[in-house]
């Protein structure tokens, strides 16, 4: 257990905003993420989730404001084993790679510490541990290349869970996974929140998904549009409101309308 941990804070973003090519992507963001938070990002798409993440890692430079993760900025070298990323196109793995699915998830619990000894035990069985979680036990020893997409994303996510991360990032890491393995991953996820005061931050479409399992939610279209608790998290009509949209017909304001498409994906 994490016990009586004080807070921490892990991320902190502020009077942010960045361009991308030129045009303004996300504009004045303020985030703080202590540790131990599970916090969901939503938005539609192109509404600047993924580049909020990457600018984060320190991919993408912001024109305006600051970005602080463990009290620095962020720098690739010095985060090197703190940070799990499973990113949008995790996927896309390219089709001709030579590593297993136990190759590629050993290679995430590779740090500066246990750079020589490749092979111990203790290691094996976590990176086991995460294919199980996972549900790929059954190809362990396919190649990668080999995989659907859906596997592959999970691949990739075990390699996540496999290192020793202490703040996971994951970009849409429920597309192409099936009910029963989505489940899997909330639950997981959650776990690593209250167990292991693990920190994350998790963009997903599925609202469902991630209002079932986030503790803390955002909205974001070029700026925070809501962060607050998830029993708090607008229904589908103060969404509407929020992203300036009219309702079309009076009656898509009742309360079994919201509750219907709260279960679907809807942002
Ligand atoms: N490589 C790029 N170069 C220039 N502009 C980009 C680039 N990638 C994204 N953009 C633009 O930045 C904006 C935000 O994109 P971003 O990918 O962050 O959105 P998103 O919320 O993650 O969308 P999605 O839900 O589709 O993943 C969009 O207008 C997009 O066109
Ligand atoms: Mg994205």
């Amino acid at each position: 257990m994490a016990g009586e941990t004080k807070s921490e804070t892990i991320l902190d973003v502020r009077n942010m905003s960045v361009h991308r090519s030129g045009a303004l992507v996300l504009s004045n963001i303020n985030l703080r993420v202590e540790k131990g938070e599970f916090v969901g990002i939503v938005g539609p798409n192109g509404s600047g989730k993924s580049t909020l993440l990457l600018t984060i890692l320190g991919e993408l430079a912001q024109r305006e404001g600051t970005v602080s993760l463990y009290g620095k900025p962020p720098s690739p070298k010095r985060l090197f084993g703190k940070i799990g990323w499973v990113s949008q196109a995790a996927a896309n793995l390219p089709h001709d790679i030579r590593l297993t699915v136990k190759e590629l998830v050993q290679l995430g619990t590779i740090n500066a510490g246990n750079m020589f000894s490749l092979f111990d035990r203790k290691r094996h069985e976590r990176v086991l541990k995460a294919i199980e979680l996972v549900g790929l036990e059954s190809v362990l020893n396919t190649d990668v290349g080999r995989l659907s997409g859906g596997q592959r994303q999970r691949a990739i996510i075990a390699r996540a869970l496999a290192s020793e991360a202490e703040f996971i990032l994951l970009d849409e890491p429920l597309v192409g996974i099936d009910r029963a393995s989505r489940n899997a991953l909330l639950k997981l996820l959650d776990q690593l929140c209250h167990d292991e005061a693990k920190t994350i931050l998790m963009v997903s479409h599925d609202l469902a998904a991630i209002r079932q399992t986030a503790h803390r939610m955002i909205y974001l279209e070029e700026t925070i549009q809501f962060d607050g608790n998830t029993e708090e998290f607008p229904g589908l009509s103060e969404l509407a409101d929020l992203r300036g949209i009219e309702p079309v017909h009076d009656h898509m304001h009742d309360h079994a309308h919201d509750h219907h498409h709260a279960s679907g994906e809807v942002v």
